[in-house]
């Protein structure tokens, strides 16, 4: 049934986390008329845009990735012109531990290799030279490390907050919260989408419901298969308030249920200044789905980081004062980490669907919202989205 024209769009995103804003924001840029659909309110904590702080880094270990780093800096340069808050707070990035291990994060010698291979500068460095350098203490002689100096810190809240206003105030964008997508049915080209405030309709959608992927493409009778990791931090109080660390990720083999990966934050204005957050980069239990979570973090996470301060950093109190949570949907298939892609091939009109999917995105936020702006307008984006896109056996149809 048509809806009436308050009701139609151009453009339908489901999703308002930092990626449906940036989406958002961009569609607004090209003068298509859009919707976001937020299930909670804007600027939750209940799904991957929760917390206040990312990282954003160069290192990877696929030459793609760290391109799609160096491609993302102008459109947060763009970003940063809306704002008079500082979004990145550069840093750097030091990468450190057993040169062996293959971490969710990469391989440090592989990053290397990356790194070189695009003219990207940084440091190597011996492990005695990261405790001299960063405050690191009792590292096994046997750690190597590197260091770009790019990598910043993000206020993540600012980014949010810069991107929700530039929505609010675009005369093309529309923004409902308390909005909930409970259906998706086709009428010809036409998707009719309903939520408790309505039945809305356009012709093409973006999906980015993050953590709650599932939930909503089902919507349209398909799946993916995902883990669901609800993340912890913690907030170390400094002794030493002089003391400054880079953003960090330590790479080491897993102890039995210590999968003993952990990162790490400087202080930063943004985000209780006295204290620095540490964080396991492991979950000792992954969910099967996003309804099993809870705001609660896992306490062994906890100790297990608490204990990794106490032993390897200097200037920090080892108990944690604040903790947080953040729940974020991880691919099962190696080596794809983020998926971009359109809809299946079995769907009715896949091509006017185009769906960001899981893995670690903030450090992409302006620019992931381009690319979806460019799929969804343009039927293809300049960047090259081809180590993203899964094959249609792994969308499964249900
Ligand atoms: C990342 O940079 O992608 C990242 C950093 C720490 C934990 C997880 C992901």
């Amino acid at each position: 049934m048509a809806q009436p024209a308050d009701h139609h769009f151009d453009v339908i995103v489901v999703g308002g986390g930092a990626i449906g804003l940036s989406t958002g924001y961009h569609l607004g840029k090209r003068k298509a008329k859009t919707l976001v659909l937020e299930q909670f309110n804007f600027k939750n904590q209940l799904g991957s845009s929760a917390g206040v702080s990312r990282q954003y880094r160069i290192p990877y270990p696929e030459e793609y990735m760290v391109q799609m780093a160096l491609d993302a800096q102008p459109y947060w340069e763009e970003l940063q012109t809306l704002t008079p808050k500082t979004l990145l707070d550069k840093v750097g990035t030091l990468w450190f531990g057993d040169p062996s291990v293959h971490s969710t994060e990469g391989n440090i010698a592989e990053a290397e290799q990356a790194l070189k291979a695009l003219n990207v500068p940084y440091t190597s460095l011996t492990a005695k030279e990261i405790e001299s350098q960063y405050h690191f203490r009792n590292l096994p002689d046997t750690y190597t490390g590197l260091f770009q100096a790019d990598g910043a810190s993000i206020d993540f809240r600012a980014t949010i907050e810069t991107l929700y206003q530039a929505c609010e105030r675009d005369p093309y964008t529309s923004l409902h919260e308390e909005s909930p997508v409970t259906g998706i049915e086709q009428d010809g080209k036409l998707f009719n989408v309903t939520t408790p405030k309505g039945v809305f309709s356009s012709e093409k959608l973006v999906l980015v419901p993050g953590p709650y992927i599932d939930s909503v493409i089902n919507l349209l009778g398909f799946t993916i298969e995902a883990t669901y990791w609800n993340m912890s931090s913690c907030y170390f109080k400094k002794t030493d308030p002089k003391i400054q660390y880079p953003t960090w990720f330590v790479f080491q083999n897993a102890i039995g249920s210590n999968g003993n990966q952990f990162y790490g934050f400087p202080g930063v204005v943004w985000d209780h200044p006295e204290y620095i957050r540490v964080a396991p980069d492991f979950v000792i239990d992954p969910l099967e789905s996003p309804e099993q979570r809870t705001l609660v973090p896992n306490p062994k996470e906890l100790a297990y980081t608490s204990e990794w301060v106490r032993e390897h950093m200097t200037g920090l109190d080892p108990t944690p004062y604040f903790t947080s949570t953040c729940l974020i949907a991880l691919s099962k298939i190696a080596n794809k980490e983020l998926l971009i892609d359109f809809a299946p091939p079995y769907v009715p009109n896949h091509h006017n669907i185009v769906v960001y999917a899981t893995g670690w995105a903030a450090k992409f936020t302006p620019f992931l919202g381009k690319i979806l702006t460019e799929l969804a307008l343009d039927g293809h984006s300049t960047f090259d989205i081809s180590p993203f896109k899964l094959g249609y056996n792994y969308f499964k149809a249900i």
